[in-house]
């Protein structure tokens, strides 16, 4: 089992709307992927609960009190992978989110390209780096015009890894969280290639093994990662 954390105590930056996408993509790529939500704010479960019952993608959603953690990892059943959502403060818990770093195999560090919201994100690489942890910087909400993306890749990178892929600020994006859908749910969403790019590198970087299935004739083939809406 794997666990992918979205951390950052930088509100707003994307971490639930990362987190839920992602969690959708590795469902609709056959991973055995759960969600974790430890924001009291509960924005990622009232997502989970407005989910189509009837949808295919089913992912088995926990919520957990972050200063618990990681204790609750024990409760959790047989999953490739988790995905981990997380509150702003996550200040007020040093040791319990200190003490999930350490479990953890991977974390996002979401972040709009501005200087207010990079220095945050920044002093958080360096917690996570601190703990062993590999950690990425996700460059989210971005404009495509301009050069802060460029700008704020050459500052990033000082501190830490930066992801390839960064993503774009679209207003599709919340409408689809509006209906409990993830991008990639919705045929020819404008943000579902992004998304899916993002993970595909996620799952390359955390080495999740590609799901590979047969087609009747015994042929392999990758599962098939278009979107699929019941
Ligand atoms: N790429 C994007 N394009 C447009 N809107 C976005 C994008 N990413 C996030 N948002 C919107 O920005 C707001 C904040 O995003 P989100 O809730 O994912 O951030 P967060 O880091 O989880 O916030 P918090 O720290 O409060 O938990 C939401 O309204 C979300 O729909
Ligand atoms: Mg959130």
């Amino acid at each position: 089992m794997k666990t992918l954390i979205l951390c950052s105590p930088k509100g707003g930056s994307g971490k639930t709307t990362i987190s839920r996408n992602i969690t959708v993509a590795a469902a609709l790529d056959g991973v055995n992927v759960a969600s974790i939500d430890l924001d009291p704010q509960g924005t990622l479960s009232n997502w989970w609960h407005r989910r189509p019952t009837d949808i295919v993608t089913d992912i088995p959603h926990y919520v957990f009190a972050i200063e618990e953690s990681p204790t609750w990892l024990e409760e959790i059943g047989q999953h490739d992978l988790l995905v981990i959502d997380t509150p702003p403060s996550i200040y007020m818990w040093p040791e319990a989110v200190k003490a999930l770093l350490l479990k953890s195999d991977h974390v996002l560090i979401p972040t709009q390209p501005t200087v207010d919201d990079m220095e945050p994100a920044v002093h958080w690489m360096d917690v996570v780096i601190q703990c062993g942890v590999t950690g990425e910087f996700v460059l989210n909400k971005c404009l495509r015009r301009g050069r802060s993306i460029s700008e704020a890749k050459l500052y990033l990178s000082g501190y830490g890894p930066v992801c390839p892929i960064e993503l774009t600020q679209r207003e599709d994006v919340h409408r689809a969280a509006a209906n409990g859908f993830g991008v990639l749910e919705i045929p020819k969403h404008p943000a579902a290639e992004e998304f899916q790019i993002l993970w595909n590198h996620i799952r390359q970087r955390m080495r999740l093994p590609q799901v590979i299935v047969q087609d009747i004739t015994g042929r392999d083939l990758a599962v098939n990662r278009s979107a699929r809406v019941a």
